[in-house]
């Protein structure tokens, strides 16, 4: 059971490279209490305590895969670290039962995008391609750089990440391109790199004949994508119905 102070979290793709830093993050803070661990049907982690997964020791909450059996208590928030397939059926099942969202999964497409969108009209939830404060502060940065120089100026984005990443580009570069686009007139050319176990760099380079601007960000480590899914997660709870951004996260009051 959660306590009346503690704003219970459920985590999909629990057993996953980010989610993962999310369950540990997630059993470190006080306020926060893990109800609910989600993995693929086929992990091998199922039965597992998500707790004594990532080194925590026992949480006495087992990586599930079936909804329908859902383990311990409903979560005032699921935050989503899986994969674009499985955040519309998580979503659909969170619209159902009143469960707040932080849909933190990239690589959507259009029809699996849309369906995790409609969640938004029963449910708060936050769209997040990258939980990164940061990023969230280069978006705004960029959307002044893109507005504010001339014609001359190519723009090209690259994204750089680990090799098993799923999607190219990446939702951020995806994100951050379509700011650029809507200031311009010439779409922003995107390369992306996938190497070694980079978390995740983004640069926008802006290049006319006699200077050049860049803008860049780097995540050091995946922690911080956890911790911004939860400083997301305390944030949505309570909220009316949407669809959010981390620009609201930040910005919004
Ligand atoms: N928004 C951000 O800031 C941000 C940052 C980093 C990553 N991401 C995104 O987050 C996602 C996960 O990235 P990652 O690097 O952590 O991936 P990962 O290490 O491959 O982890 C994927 C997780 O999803 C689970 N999963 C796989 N298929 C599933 C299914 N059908 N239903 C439910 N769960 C399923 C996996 O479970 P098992 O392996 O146990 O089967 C695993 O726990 C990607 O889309 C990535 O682009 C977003």
């Amino acid at each position: 059971m959660t306590q009346a102070s503690e704003l219970g979290i459920g985590v999909a793709g629990a057993t996953g490279r980010t989610g993962g830093r999310v369950v540990a993050a997630c059993l470190r803070d006080p306020e926060l209490r893990l109800v609910l661990a989600l993995a693929s049907p086929t992990s091998s982690a199922l039965g597992s305590d998500a707790g004594e997964l990532v080194g925590h020791g026992a949480a006495g909450v087992p990586v599930t895969a079936d909804l329908r059996e859902e383990v311990g208590a409903r979560p005032d928030v699921l935050i989503d670290f899986s994969v674009p397939s499985a955040s519309a059926r998580l979503a659909g099942w969170a619209a159902e039962h009143g469960v707040a969202l932080v849909i933190a999964t990239t690589g959507h497409d259009a029809a699996e995008l849309e369906a995790v969108r409609a969640a938004g009209q029963r449910v708060p939830l936050v769209l997040a391609p990258n939980t990164s404060p940061g990023v969230a502060v280069l978006a705004r940065a960029l959307r002044l750089v893109a507005r504010s120089l001339d014609a001359s100026f190519d723009v090209e984005l690259v994204d750089v990440h680990h090799r098993t990443k799923r999607d190219a580009p990446s939702g951020t570069a995806r994100a951050l391109a379509a700011i650029v686009d809507a200031e311009r007139e010439r779409p922003t050319g995107i390369s992306s790199l996938r190497l070694g176990g980079v978390p995740g760099d983004h640069t926008v380079h802006f290049a006319a004949q006699d200077e050049t601007l860049s803008l860049t960000h780097r995540a050091l480590d995946r922690t911080l994508f956890a911790t911004g899914a939860l400083r997301a997660a305390r944030w949505i709870a309570g909220r009316e119905a949407g669809v959010y951004s981390m620009d609201d996260v930040l910005f919004a009051s």
